[in-house]
């Protein structure tokens, strides 16, 4: 049993920049506002451990604002898994969710602060079913949450891929060689769409866009006729190859999502071979995960967490908080989890990509918007 009135807070899922941020910005409000804060350890696995949960105060805190990862601990695998395979999601053992329930009770919380992606906030909504007084708090590098304009993370990770990109680019016109960026992104291609713009790629794949080998190789060319001599090919580890398949090592051990990766390396054989020309592949991975949040992620995970505690404060269990901009609001978790945002091929951000040129490997590259196909003069 706690001293006083207290918060709990956890985040699951894999980790990303700005989770202290959050930690940060929730215990200083609940403290402000008469509570006594816990962070449970190692994500829902800290609620079915008898030690595991640690006392927040303005000390422990102090300082994180900054730092990547999460002081807290995380997991996206084990007991407390609720997405499986290619990301069907399954229930969890109701007797865990007892037990987890019971904790809370027994420690007498006021509410729980659940932070996570769609797989943990899956796991906060069968907690709430269960009778525990739970908030959510949308994060994820992939920004494929529905129900928010922004996760943080998200533009952490594409600051990452940026740079990238942007070192890649003096190396590849140095050599005149063709550079694959592959990005994380598992259903959502956000992070490729974002950083490939930001960056100056000159092709883009996603998992939204069916793409060709020869449409990948048609942009090399073309750019080859212009006197650019190198491409930059920035592609989400979850875009689809043209036949269909995904691309992933061994599944998971245990429960737990398909890792996936290895296309950037494909598409650079395959590409290579087709126009003998010197491709080269760089697989970003978890440095996207990883680092100080940028100004706008460590902004909106402050606003995040201390809305969260905002939303306890007024018994507003069920709910997650949400950025809909300019505003901080928040709708049911149920809303928000089990139907991801992916990007709209037809949305500003493509348009606007193709109106620059960028290729997305299909045969909409040169078409302009609103021209059905039909060239220069609509006809
Ligand atoms: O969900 C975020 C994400 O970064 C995905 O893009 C990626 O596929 C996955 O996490 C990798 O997670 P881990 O290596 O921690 O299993």
């Amino acid at each position: 049993m706690t001293r006083g009135p207290t918060i709990g807070i956890l985040t699951g899922g894999g980790d990303c920049p700005g989770l202290n941020a959050v930690i940060r910005a929730a215990t200083k409000s609940a403290i402000r506002l008469g509570y006594d804060m816990v962070g449970f350890l190692r994500g829902y696995e800290g609620l079915v451990d008898p030690v595991g949960y640690m006392p927040l105060d303005a000390q422990n805190t102090a300082g994180i604002l900054l730092q990547g990862g999460t002081i807290l601990g995380s997991t996206n695998k084990g007991r407390f898994t609720s997405l499986v395979g290619r990301g069907e999601r399954v229930g969890i053992d109701p007797e865990l969710l007892t037990q987890a329930a019971a904790t809370v009770r027994q420690l007498g919380l006021s509410g729980l602060i659940c932070v996570g992606g769609d797989g943990s906030l899956g796991i906060a909504e069968q907690l709430h079913a269960h009778g525990v007084p739970v908030v959510g708090v949308p994060k994820t590098i992939d920004n494929d949450l529905c129900g928010t304009a922004f996760t943080f993370g998200f533009d952490s990770a594409v600051a990452t891929a940026t740079d990238a990109l942007d070192r890649l680019h003096t190396t590849a016109a140095s050599h005149e060689r063709i550079m694959v960026l592959e990005v994380m992104g598992r259903h959502a291609g956000w992070i490729a769409l974002h950083a490939g713009i930001a960056g100056g790629g000159d092709v883009i794949l996603l998992p939204e866009i069916a793409w060709t080998f020869e449409g990948v190789c048609r942009k090399i060319v073309e750019r080859d006729r212009e006197g650019k001599r190198f491409t930059l090919i920035v592609v989400a580890e979850g875009a689809h190859l043209p036949n269909g398949e995904l691309v992933h090592g061994d599944a998971a051990a245990g429960r737990g999502q398909v890792k996936l990766g290895g296309i950037g390396e494909i598409v650079a054989g395959e590409v290579s071979g087709r126009l003998g020309r010197v491709a080269r592949t760089v697989v970003l991975g978890h440095l996207q995960r990883g680092g100080s949040p940028t100004p706008f992620d460590r902004m909106l995970a402050t606003e995040f967490g201390a809305h969260a505690v905002r939303l306890v404060h007024e018994g507003r269990f069920g709910e997650m908080v949400c950025y809909r901009p300019p505003e901080i609001a928040s709708l049911p978790i149920a809303e928000a989890v089990g139907r991801l945002s992916t990007v709209d091929p037809r949305g500003s951000a493509v348009q606007a990509a193709r109106a620059l040129g960028i290729g997305f490997g299909d045969d909409e590259d040169g078409v302009p918007f609103g021209r059905g196909g039909a060239g220069p003069s609509g006809q």
